[in-house]
């Protein structure tokens, strides 16, 4: 008998998991449209750490314990492949890194990976500062006024991206017109994985030739972004034949690590652009806001940012990396508002998950947000932001498969320390100069699911504006 038909068997003699009744079909999708996040904490509290959508079309299952999480992640990693409405996006993602699959995502993960180790993000460095305080010194965050952080926030985190990946002169050619064609394909795009995961899910999947004009629209982005990306890939193929390469960009190391054809590179760039730059732009709105909602820990910030940047220059790498309370915020707020707010894979064989069968094909859903309020690690004010928990002690004591901003086990993020360096000198640049408030802090923000959680409106904050970031400012007034 095959391995899998046995592992089959002695699944089979385990039950299905409980979970709710709901719509034929849809299953919760209603539920999940008007609840969003908190069904899944609703799901746990009323069925356990093992919940199965009865009624949906397709056999889907949340897992909630760590030691599930750390089954289907880690230990037998390798019988769940990405999930179908992730691959169903595979006309952007192709066989880049975040979908691939078996020896193609290995090779390739390997080939890659050097190109994020710490000495070559330390080359980004200079590029990220300078970004920041361009953004930090612009006249249109003037005292007083509104921002639309989230827009703002995107803008900075496209810039950086695109002069990660295709170096300095790519980026400072594109015109502002460009620039923004480009923005606004990404929009289209994030349009599309919102509409093609929420609702209409199973609609978009079980009739993918069905002609919306949604997936018009989606279609036409991709080939924007394609054009701008094979432009450069063309240009940097010439630069290097000619041994005239200028830095040492991520395009320029896919190009020279591997021999990776055109199409490869194409589908490795767009994968970094989609992946790199809304994620980290919605962590930073999350953090902004949540300081300008508690102006008392972004007091404590400021004043521990100061320290390191006493005369107004940047604080050194070591000393942002030391600075413990920027990372507490960071993580607070990252466990509040996990930008990729559930992962999700498809079960290849039959598996026992927490007691309970998962038969093949079964969607698994891991859902950040709600594990991020779990009482039994968190505590009872899982809701409430309080970076002041994340205490050594208090992160050695935590399980590590229920803190999953950035996933876990072998395909977990490929950019995290990319990203937690801009992140970090993001939001030192930017608080060195302005203090945020909010008008209504007690309005609570409304949040849409699709690949990442967006905010459903613009977050708008009031900036103290224009302040040069010497001890004399009267930031802290
Ligand atoms: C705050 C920012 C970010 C967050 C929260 C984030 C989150 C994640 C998560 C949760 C995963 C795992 C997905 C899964 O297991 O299904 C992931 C994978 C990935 N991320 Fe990020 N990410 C961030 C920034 C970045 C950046 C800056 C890049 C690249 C420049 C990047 C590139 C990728 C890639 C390529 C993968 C797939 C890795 C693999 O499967 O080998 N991410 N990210």
């Amino acid at each position: 008998m095959a391995m899998s038909d046995q592992t089959l068997q002695k699944a089979s003699s385990f039950p299905l998991a409980p979970g709710p009744k709901g719509i034929p079909i849809l299953g919760q999708g209603l539920r999940f449209y008007r609840e969003q996040f908190r069904m899944f904490v609703w799901m746990r509290e009323s069925f356990g750490d093992v919940v199965r959508d009865v009624s949906a079309a397709m056999p889907i299952v949340q897992i909630f314990s760590p030691e599930a999480i750390e089954q289907v992640l880690v230990r037998n990693a390798k019988n769940y492949t990405k999930d179908r409405v992730l691959r169903s996006w595979n006309l952007v993602f192709g066989d880049g890194l975040l979908v691939s699959e078996g020896e193609t995502w290995k090779h390739d993960r390997k080939v890659i990976q050097p190109a994020f180790s710490p000495p070559r993000l330390r080359e980004y460095e200079a590029m990220m500062i300078d970004q920041s305080k361009k953004l930090a010194g612009d006249t249109r965050w003037s005292p007083g006024g509104q921002i639309d952080v989230f827009q703002e926030m995107t803008e900075l985190t496209l810039r950086i991206v695109l002069r990660s990946l295709f170096g300095e002169e790519s980026n400072a050619n594109l015109t502002n017109q460009e620039f923004h064609a480009l923005s606004h394909a990404l929009e289209e795009l994030a349009n599309w994985f919102e509409f093609s995961s929420g609702p209409w899910m199973f609609v978009t999947l079980l009739f993918p030739w069905f002609p919306l004009p949604a997936r018009f629209r989606y279609k036409r982005a991709v080939k924007t972004l394609e054009k701008y990306i094979n432009t450069i890939i063309e240009r940097k193929r010439v630069e290097l034949k000619e041994g005239n390469q200028k830095g040492t960009d991520l395009i320029t190391s896919l190009l020279t690590a591997s021999d990776f054809t055109d199409k490869q590179v194409r589908d490795h760039a767009l994968t970094f652009i989609l992946a790199g730059h809304e994620t980290t732009s919605l962590t930073l709105t999350y953090t902004l806001r949540l300081l300008a909602i508690h102006p008392e820990i972004q007091d404590e910030l400021h004043a521990e940012l100061l320290k390191i940047a006493p005369r107004g220059e940047s604080p050194s790498h070591e000393a942002l990396f030391r600075c413990e309370l920027l990372s507490q915020v960071i993580d607070e707020s990252m466990r509040l508002y996990p930008p990729a707010p559930v992962l999700a894979r498809e079960a290849t064989v039959a598996d026992v998950v927490g007691g309970f069968q998962i038969v093949p094909t079964s969607s698994v859903i891991i859902p950040t947000w709600a594990i991020h309020r779990d009482r039994r690690y968190y505590g009872d004010d899982v809701d409430v932001f309080r970076p002041a928990r994340w205490t050594p002690e208090f992160r050695k004591a935590l399980p590590r498969a229920v803190f999953l901003p950035f996933g876990f086990g072998p395909r977990m993020c490929i950019g995290m320390g990319f990203a937690i360096q801009e992140i970090k000198i993001i939001l030192a640049e930017i608080l060195l100069k302005h203090k945020f408030t909010i008008d209504d802090p007690s309005t609570p923000m409304r949040l849409q699911a699709s690949i990442t959680m967006r905010p459903r409106d613009p977050v708008l904050l009031r900036s103290s504006g224009g302040f040069s970031n010497s001890n004399a400012t009267p930031w802290l007034n």
